[in-house]
């Protein structure tokens, strides 16, 4: 049998380990999720806090949450895969929502989607290397009026065409150069 002390020892470490990749608060939550006696049924919900605070999911912080709620990490993993919401990696710094709604769709959509991902060289889901752009389908923005419609941030761009991309995508460049020139980056 482990001696109390190594026992003791170990949870002291996995907590510690725990608040470098998550925060106190969130380490708080899951421990005290993990008191239940359906602990896992808690995953999804702990998931999405997690989520909400670091934007995504990486591994160092879905294995901590493994470990604090005590399920194998390959659930907390297949959890995290199967459900779109959550994301495993990092979004880009401007985040471009395409209405993938009926109005959308009817009024040429897909073909505004393709440009974005030939332009970008990403597929949906993904994020450039550069970290600028991260690519995402959403269903009706609620401004079907001005269809096909993209979000950049919180921006609606509509009645959008294949070739009006490229200089959206440069204006959202030479912005993001401009507020680096003033952060001093
Ligand atoms: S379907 Fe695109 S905004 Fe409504």
């Amino acid at each position: 049998m482990m001696p109390v002390t190594t026992a003791t020892n170990n949870r002291e470490e996995v907590r510690r380990r725990s608040i470098e990749a998550l925060t106190p608060e969130i380490v708080a939550y899951i421990e005290t999720c993990a008191q239940d006696a359906h602990a896992s049924s808690h995953l999804i919900g702990v998931l999405h806090k997690v989520q909400a605070h670091f934007g995504y999911l990486g591994r160092e912080q879905m294995d901590a949450v493994a470990q604090l709620l005590q399920v194998p990490a390959s659930k907390v993993t297949g959890v995290a895969t199967f459900y779109h919401f959550f994301r495993l990696e990092p979004r880009g710094r401007f985040v471009i929502n395409v209405c993938l709604g009926t109005a959308c769709y009817v009024k040429g959509a897909e073909r505004v989607a393709d440009r974005l991902c030939e332009e970008l060289g990403i597929h949906f889901g993904e994020t450039t290397r550069d970290g600028l752009f991260s690519l995402e389908g959403t269903r009706c923005l609620g401004t079907c009026g001005l269809a096909p419609v993209i979000m950049i941030e919180d921006r609606i761009f509509g009645d959008m065409t294949p070739d009006q991309v490229p200089a959206l995508l440069e204006k959202h460049v030479l912005q993001a150069q401009r507020e680096d020139r003033q952060n001093g980056d």
